[in-house]
């Protein structure tokens, strides 16, 4: 026999070891809990079938009446099931999981995650709007971005096992939620916005709005949010002083002259005009 060939016969029997105890854990629960069997999608090959997220519970096997399995039981607050399934999944995409909304708020894994019965799909829209029923409402106005098409989903932008930003959304800095599709808005440019690369929802709602480019409010009250007191040359002033703005420029958004409001890379685009 050579080397090869013994370590693949060793490798066989470990393997119809493993399969086998497997085998016998799952039936003796089965045996009780034929309705139970752990979600195919996932999950379905766990070593310790039952017990990698039940426990050995031993002593439930005596005397199931009598006594509770070890882990994971019908009374336990969400809290207490998640940190079952963190035990295996602390890893790389959870660190943030403790102290997000979805934590605090005491969401439980099995929300998004089925693990007995039919599989729920994490990814859909249905599975988020379920709890976020007013974000659903947004998704029908006018400007809004392709979601209800299938084109993009909620975890385009969110990621909901919670992140360090505002709204568990993806990214390290907030403006990495849009520049991620949109990289032309992405800095830096020679004159910045300082509201752009700050947050695009200072100005944007991002499930949708009424207002055409998907704006918070309509141009110029926008931009008055910030720019009360805004004096221009020749007294065209806005907001503060209109009776001496003349007609033609008080129609006007700010944005017919300030047109570049995400940042201009013009060697005199200061002013954002251009
Ligand atoms: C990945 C972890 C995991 C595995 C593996 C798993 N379970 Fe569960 N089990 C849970 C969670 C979480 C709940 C409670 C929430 C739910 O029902 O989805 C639960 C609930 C149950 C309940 C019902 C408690 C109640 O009050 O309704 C039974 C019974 C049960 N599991 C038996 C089993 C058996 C038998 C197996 C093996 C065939 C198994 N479980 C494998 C996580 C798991
Ligand atoms: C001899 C039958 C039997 C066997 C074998 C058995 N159980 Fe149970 N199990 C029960 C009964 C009975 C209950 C209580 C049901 C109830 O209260 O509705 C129960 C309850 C449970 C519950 C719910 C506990 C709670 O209070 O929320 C879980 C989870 C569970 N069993 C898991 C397991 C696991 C995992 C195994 C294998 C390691 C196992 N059971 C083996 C009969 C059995
Ligand atoms: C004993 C360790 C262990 C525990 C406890 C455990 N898991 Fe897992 N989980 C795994 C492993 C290993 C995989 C990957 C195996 C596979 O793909 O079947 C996995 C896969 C997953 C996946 C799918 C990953 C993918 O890429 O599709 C999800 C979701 C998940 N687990 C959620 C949970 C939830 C929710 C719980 C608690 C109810 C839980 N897990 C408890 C070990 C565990
Ligand atoms: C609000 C819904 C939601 C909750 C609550 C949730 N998840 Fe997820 N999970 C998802 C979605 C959606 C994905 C698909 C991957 C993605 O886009 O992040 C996912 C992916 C995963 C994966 C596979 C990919 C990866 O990140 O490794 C694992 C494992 C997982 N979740 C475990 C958990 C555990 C453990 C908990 C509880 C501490 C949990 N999830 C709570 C929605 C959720
Ligand atoms: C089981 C119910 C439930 C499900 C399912 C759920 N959420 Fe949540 N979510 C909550 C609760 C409760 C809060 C905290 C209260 C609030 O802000 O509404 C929350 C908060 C949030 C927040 C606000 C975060 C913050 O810092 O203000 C976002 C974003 C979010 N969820 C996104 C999602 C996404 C994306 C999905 C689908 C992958 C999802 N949720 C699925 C219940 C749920
Ligand atoms: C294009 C990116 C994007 C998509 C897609 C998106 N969100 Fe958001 N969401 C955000 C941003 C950015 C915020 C923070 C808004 C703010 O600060 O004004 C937010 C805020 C939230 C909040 C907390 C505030 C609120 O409005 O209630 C919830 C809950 C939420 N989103 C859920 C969802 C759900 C559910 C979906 C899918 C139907 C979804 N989001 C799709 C970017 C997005
Ligand atoms: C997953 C990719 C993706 C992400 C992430 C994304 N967008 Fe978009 N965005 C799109 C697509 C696709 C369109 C539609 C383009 C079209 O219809 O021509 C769009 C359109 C827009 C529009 C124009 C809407 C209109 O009515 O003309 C605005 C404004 C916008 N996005 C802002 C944002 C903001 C702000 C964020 C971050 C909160 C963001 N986007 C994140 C893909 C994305
Ligand atoms: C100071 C307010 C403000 C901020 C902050 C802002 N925008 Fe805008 N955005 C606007 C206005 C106003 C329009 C409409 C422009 C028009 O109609 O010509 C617009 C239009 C858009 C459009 C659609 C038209 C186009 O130019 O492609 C996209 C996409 C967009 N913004 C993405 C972003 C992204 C990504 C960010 C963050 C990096 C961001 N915006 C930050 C005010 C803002
Ligand atoms: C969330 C607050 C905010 C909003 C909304 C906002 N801005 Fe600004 N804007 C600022 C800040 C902060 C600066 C930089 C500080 C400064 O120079 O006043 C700035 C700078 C500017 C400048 C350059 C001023 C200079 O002195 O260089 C112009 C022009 C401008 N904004 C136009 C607009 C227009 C047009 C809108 C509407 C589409 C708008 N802003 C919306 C906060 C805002
Ligand atoms: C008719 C064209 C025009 C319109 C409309 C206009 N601006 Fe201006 N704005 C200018 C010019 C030109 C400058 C440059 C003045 C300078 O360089 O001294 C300027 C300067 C500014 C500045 C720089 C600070 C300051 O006081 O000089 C801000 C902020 C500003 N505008 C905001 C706005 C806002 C907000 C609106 C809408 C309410 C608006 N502008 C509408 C032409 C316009």
């Amino acid at each position: 026999m050579t080397n090869h060939s013994i370590r693949v016969s060793g490798l066989c029997f470990i393997v119809i070891l493993g399969l086998s105890s497997l085998a016998f854990a799952e039936t003796t629960c089965l045996r009780c809990h034929g309705d139970k069997q752990p979600n195919q999608f996932f999950h379905g090959n766990l070593s310790e079938g039952c017990s990698s997220c039940h426990g050995a519970s031993e002593a439930h096997l005596k005397s199931p009446i009598r006594n509770k399995p070890d882990r994971i039981l019908a009374g336990d607050a969400p809290h207490t099931q998640n940190q079952a399934c963190l035990s295996c999944h602390e890893g790389a995409d959870h660190h943030n999981w403790t102290g997000s909304a979805h934590d605090t708020a005491d969401v439980s894994c099995t929300s998004c995650h089925a693990v007995h019965g039919d599989p729920i799909d994490p990814g859909s829209i249905e599975t988020c709007l379920g709890c976020h029923q007013s974000v659903r409402t947004s998704l029908h106005l006018p400007s809004r971005h392709p979601i209800l098409e299938g084109l993009m989903g909620c975890v385009d932008c969110h990621e909901p096992h919670g992140t360090g930003l505002n709204a568990m959304t993806r990214g390290v800095i907030e403006t990495d939620t849009c520049t991620s599709c949109h990289a032309e808005k992405q800095g830096p440019v020679l004159f910045e916005h300082e509201p752009v690369t700050e947050d695009c929802a200072n100005c944007h709602e991002p499930h949708g709005s009424v207002i055409p480019g998907m704006l918070k409010t309509r141009p110029p009250f926008l931009c008055q949010q910030c720019h009360q007191a805004v004096d221009h040359p020749g007294q065209l002033a806005f907001g503060r002083n209109t009776a001496n703005a003349p007609a033609s420029a008080l129609g006007q958004s700010c944005l017919n002259c300030h047109g570049q409001v995400h940042g201009s890379n013009h060697p005199s685009g200061a002013r954002l005009t251009r």
